[in-house]
């Protein structure tokens, strides 16, 4: 499976702090926002990354990620020119996609839960043997906000829709989606809602009528953080770094993951947290290397 983080938009509702800086790039606590999805893509095991922004961010976001292979993954950039939609993240990355299957995560959007890492394996693995689409729900107070979607006893999508003024259920649609291969035909064939976009909700209603939807609950154990508006944001903040603290370990460390996953050795590991020795981060990452073996 191959996978694509959309980090576009104009941050409007972050305004003044996101004129000049992209909102994925915005820290939290102490890491970029974008390590987060990231880390989502990566402990689902998938490699092949696209990541899209606008003209003027992507820049920065090749300065911060490099091509990848310092953590043993392949990092490839492209441009989203216009805020076209969501959907539009298949159409940009269709030759990056190619044969396979794609996992779409939101640039702003972070996951925390025990076990999330055995669940995405599960998932990625469904979508490549049967085929259809895989959405994740979270219940929230204010579904109005999001994608709201029902599922049946099986797990069936029943449906969906894109921040209904009367939502039918309290399960937002995380900004996580899994697909077989028709994504990129299906994506092409969308026409743009009302506010002129290619909903990523359409295409998710795409998949129902096929019958080929499924949503998977992520429970109250979880925590799917919002980061859109100023005390959202800094709360998302302060969640990661009480956890942090607490327990010693960092969360969406790619480094860490990176070595857990075998893609690189500890010394390798050691010699990326070298790089970063002032910060905490850095002493994390050399710490979790020595801790793995690596020598020096
Ligand atoms: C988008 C999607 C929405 C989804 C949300 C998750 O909304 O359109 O269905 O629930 O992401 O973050 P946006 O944040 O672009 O308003």
């Amino acid at each position: 499976m191959k996978g694509i983080v959309l980090a576009g938009g104009s941050g409007t509702r972050l305004h003044p702090v996101t004129r000049a800086v992209s909102k994925q790039l915005l820290p939290v606590y102490d890491k970029p926002m974008i390590y987060y999805p990231i880390s989502v893509l990566m402990i689902a095991g998938i490699r092949d990354i696209l990541i899209i922004s606008t003209p003027v961010d992507l820049p920065a976001f090749e300065r911060l990620l490099g091509d990848g292979s310092e953590l043993g993954v392949r990092f490839s950039f492209a441009e989203q020119a216009e805020p076209n939609g969501l959907a539009e993240a298949f159409l940009i990355g269709a030759d990056h996609v190619g044969g396979d299957s794609a996992a779409l995560v939101l640039g702003d959007n972070i996951f925390h839960g025990q076990g999330f890492s055995t669940i995405l394996q599960r998932a990625v693995a469904q979508v490549e043997a049967d085929k259809g689409a895989t959405l994740f729900g979270y219940p929230v107070v204010d579904p109005e906000r999001y994608g709201v979607g029902e599922a049946d006893d099986s797990g069936r999508l029943v449906s969906i829709e894109e921040k209904p003024a009367q939502p039918r259920s309290n399960r937002a649609i995380t900004g996580l989606y899994l697909y077989d291969n028709d994504v990129v035909s299906l994506a092409s064939q969308l026409t743009p809602s009302a506010r002129g976009e290619l909903e990523i909700t359409d295409l998710n209603l795409a998949y129902m009528h096929r019958d080929q939807a499924r949503l998977i609950d992520l429970g109250r154990g979880f925590a799917w953080l919002d980061t859109g508006t100023h005390d959202s944001l800094i709360e998302a903040g302060q969640y990661i770094s009480v956890l942090e603290h607490r327990q010693g370990v960092r969360i969406a460390c790619l480094e860490e993951i990176a070595l857990r996953e075998g893609w690189i050795t500890p010394d390798q590991t050691l010699e990326l947290g070298r790089a970063q020795a002032k910060s905490r981060y850095g002493e994390y990452v050399m710490d979790v290397a020595r801790r793995a073996g690596a020598t020096g």
